[in-house]
């Protein structure tokens, strides 16, 4: 039951082995990974998913980081997916974030924060069809 959120474990948090405990404090907040897949983003997929971004000061640094390693991709299902993945998620800047969010865990800059979630239900759903097609996204779970 519930809605959806899309979800990306960034690089570094996977090169430094966190993507098992991060999965466990999603799944430990209730949510239901209903597709998941590891990833190593190119450029031009980075400028594409971020495309909203173009322009920004922060936008070639944000592209750059997020091809420079593997990602882990998620498609998320609870009642109210986006806002309470946004709460156990953090504030973007990690220096905001609260206790027991998983960025005041891992994120150690603005650019380097570890993970991604979608902002609103209509982005959750664009973004899950960036990565993943239909078949892969098990709704029945
Ligand atoms: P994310 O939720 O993936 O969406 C856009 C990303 O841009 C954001 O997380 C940050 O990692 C990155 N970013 C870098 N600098 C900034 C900034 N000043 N404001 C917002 N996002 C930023």
């Amino acid at each position: 039951n519930g809605n959806i959120t899309f979800s990306m474990i960034k690089p570094t948090a996977t090169q430094n082995n966190h993507t098992g405990h991060i999965i466990n404090m999603i799944t430990n907040a209730g949510f239901h990974v209903i597709a998941i897949k590891m990833l190593h983003l190119s450029k031009d997929q980075a400028k594409a998913f971020y495309g909203v971004h173009e322009g920004k000061e922060f936008f070639e640094r944000l592209i750059d980081f997020m091809s420079s390693g593997p990602i882990v991709a998620m498609v998320l299902k609870k009642e109210n997916a986006v806002e309470d993945y946004r709460k156990l998620m953090g504030a973007t800047d990690p220096a905001k974030a609260a206790e027991g969010t998983i960025r005041k865990l891992y994120a150690t800059s603005m650019t380097m924060n570890a993970v991604h979630g979608s902002d609103s239900d209509e982005n959750a759903s664009l973004e899950s069809r960036f990565f993943f097609s239909d078949f892969e996204v098990f709704k029945q779970l």
